[in-house]
């Protein structure tokens, strides 16, 4: 039996912060989004004009960096030595690398038992962020190693390697040195090849205060003085396993932290501003119970020995999933024990949740190119919530998610100018442009329909059979299709890409007639618009995995079907005619409903005596209101169901709605 799960979005956020509202207005209408500062309000960007854009080419590709960073706190800059294990595919006198706000001071190409070679001219092509090094002979294929000094600045744009101000618990204002990569500011803090398929290993040391801490992806493995100055020290860490450029982290400052092993033996630690550890430790209590659920979900250990979950000062987004460092800001993070809303502390699970998620589905097997984000954010947002339904299910956390990120994204996706989740990323500009509620919001929703309609069982064999295909390289949206439908036998790719590359989502008319002993369900599909009936030539489809409930087991569903036609007939058998019939259990498939009269009226009965789950009636109210929302001429009856909505307790509310819709204004026409 698929599990009717409920609930949320993007929308989600605002659920997760500042002081709690009145729960009911929480629950209906929490609009704004917590979640990410950087959210653009659908189609009030002006969309950039498309610049051209061109990969790295590939004829030199990284093996391993060698990578030292010497930052100074005080005067904020930095510099830098890489030395670079590298492949050289096709003969080339030229080495093309991301950079950007760096300048290079020497460059040389040593191929392996070779004599080195100069670079001779560094031309930055700054638009592109890009640096062309170029050499006075032929590099040959084989390996070789390149090596690059540098400097940069330590900046204040909270990307790249950058500055994050503090006040010491005496008072005093100070520096720590933190990085933000994601999605393509690498290159602002060392020059690489900054592309998420262009993988590789490292090997990081950092020359710091000898009373500040270090930290990076990896476990320190030496800790030793620097030999220019006695007041610093040179702290080298572990290699990594081989990742992408976006996933490099460091952090040099000043910071408390508490520590516990999970369960599975990694080593994880919180770390906090100076005086707070107490604050750490919802945040460590959530980490040691998230990894072994996703070790266990995946059936794929956590390859790296250790985790660190950072609270930095000034963030730019709300959290980072660098492999084994993620960084946050306070705010997701710190739960002061004695001052905190339960509000403050699910975000905080799910924000953890939905990072460690990451060290997966992202960090092991990532993405091929920034188009396929949406899948990495889409499922992290909806992974979260699975693990934090696991490890604290007394939350019921999936009624945030519908009244949150699921209710958000169908408002979002009902405009005209919504778009498609999955759009094609040319130009690195253009990423931060598609980290919307769209990606996040429907992204989740519609993986909550896929893992629904799969079943949990192959859903978790679909994931294991990818990550494990695809561990240490890169994948894109159909690899993901490809071995759910592996796993499960159904149409995955059919289904889903009907979901993601078009924009908009169904309205499902149903109307039933009783025939002897079964009741016969006539429905058809078509888009469901906010500003009224879809205008157009053809009507976009959707295959609708869908689910029908009845008064007999209303926790359970009946029966499922794929719509994959504009009008299906459908047989339930046996069912009284007393019973009432509804679709979507669990509000889990992305589509509205719309019922006849008839099947309205026989649901009263259900929503009175609640024996329809609370995600369901969450689902009908939504859908109810939002076909009498379409109509412009019911302004006063808008007004008076929104001073219900304000004053009553769900269950009434919905009946109000309900009886509302069918005395006055509900008719099948109103589409
Ligand atoms: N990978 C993102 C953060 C990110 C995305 C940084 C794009 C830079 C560019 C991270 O996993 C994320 O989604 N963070 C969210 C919080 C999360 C709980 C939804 C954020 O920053 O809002
Ligand atoms: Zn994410």
């Amino acid at each position: 039996m698929w599990l009717a799960a409920a609930a949320p979005s993007l929308a989600r956020r605002l659920l997760f912060l500042g002081p709690p509202p009145p729960p009911l207005l929480l629950l209906l209408f929490s609009r704004s989004s917590r979640r990410r500062r950087r959210l653009h309000s659908l189609g009030l960007a002006a969309m950039p004009e498309k610049r051209p854009f061109e990969r790295l080419p590939a004829d030199v590709s990284p093996i391993n960096y060698s990578l030292c960073l010497k930052p100074d706190l005080l005067d904020f800059t930095f510099e830098g030595k890489l030395e670079a294990a590298a492949q050289v595919r096709q003969a080339t006198n030229q080495i093309v690398m991301n950079c950007a706000d760096i300048d290079i001071i020497t460059a040389s190409y040593a191929p392996e038992g070779d004599e080195e070679i100069h670079a001779t001219g560094f031309n930055y092509q700054n638009e592109d962020e890009k640096v062309t090094l170029s050499f006075p002979s032929t590099l040959q294929t084989g390996t070789g190693t390149l090596k690059i000094d540098f400097v940069g600045e330590l900046n204040d744009k909270m990307k790249g390697f950058y500055r994050s101000k503090y006040t010491t618990p005496s008072g005093e204002v100070r520096y720590a040195a933190v990085t933000q990569f994601e999605a393509t500011d690498a290159r602002r803090a060392f020059p690489c090849w900054d592309e998420p398929a262009i993988k590789a290993t490292f090997d990081i040391s950092l020359v710091v205060p000898k009373d500040r801490v270090a930290l990076s992806n990896m476990n320190v493995i030496d800790r030793k003085p620097y030999p220019d100055d006695e007041n610093l020290v040179e702290v080298k860490f572990a290699r990594t396993p081989v990742m992408s450029t976006y996933l490099v982290a460091f952090v040099v400052g000043e910071y408390d932290f508490v520590e516990t092993r999970s369960k599975d033996g990694v080593c994880v630690r919180v770390y906090t501003p100076v005086g707070k550890a107490e604050q750490g430790k919802f945040a460590l209590e959530v980490a040691a119970k998230t990894l072994p659920f996703y070790k266990d979900y995946f059936n794929v250990p956590y390859p790296l020995p250790k985790i660190d979950l950072i609270a930095i000062a000034d963030f730019a987004a709300g959290a980072m999933e660098n492999w084994g460092l993620v960084t946050y800001r306070e705010t997701a993070l710190l739960i002061d024990p004695k001052n905190s809303c339960s509000s403050s502390r699910q975000w905080v699970a799910l924000v953890v949740g939905h990072e460690l998620a990451h060290q997966w589905f992202g960090n092991l097997v990532t993405m091929e190119w920034w188009t396929h984000l949406w899948l990495n954010e889409g499922f992290a947002s909806w992974i979260e919530y699975l693990c934090v339904d696991h490890c604290f299910p007394e939350y019921d956390i999936w009624t945030q998610f519908v009244s949150a990120d699921y209710t958000r994204a169908q408002e979002l996706d009902a405009l005209d100018n919504s778009h498609p989740i999955e759009v094609s990323v040319g130009h690195p500009s253009e990423v931060d442009e598609i980290f919307d509620a769209i990606s996040y919001s429907k992204g989740a929703s519609v993986i909550r329909m896929l893992h629904d309609y799969i079943g949990d069982k192959d859903f978790k064999k679909g994931m294991n059979m990818y990550l494990t295909k695809f561990q240490q390289k890169n994948a894109a949206t159909e690899d993901l299709w490809e071995s759910l439908e592996n796993a499960s036998g159904k149409p995955i790719a059919a289904v889903m890409n009907t979901w993601t590359k078009q924009m908009g989502f169904p309205l499902i008319y149903v109307e039933a007639e009783q025939v002897e002993d079964d009741r016969l369900l006539r429905l058809s599909q078509k888009k469901f618009c906010a500003g009224g009936s879809y205008v157009g030539e053809d009507c976009p489809q959707w295959m609708v995995p869908i689910t029908i409930s009845t008064s007999e087991d209303p926790n359970q569903a009946k029966l499922k079907i794929l719509m994959d036609k504009p009008e299906m007939n459908v047989v339930l058998k046996n069912v009284k005619p007393d019973q009432w019939v509804k679709l979507n259990l669990g509000t889990v498939g992305f589509y509205r409903t719309q019922y006849s009269s008839a099947m309205l009226e026989s649901l009263l009965p259900g929503i009175r005596d609640l024996s329809l789950p609370p995600v369901d009636r969450l689902g009908l109210q939504n859908d109810l209101f939002s076909l009498l929302h379409k109509q412009a001429d019911m302004q006063e009856e808008k007004n008076r169901i929104e001073r219900v909505l304000g004053a009553t307790l769900l269950p009434d509310l919905i009946q109000k709605v309900l009886t509302f819709a069918l005395s006055v204004s509900y008719s099948e026409n109103c589409i």
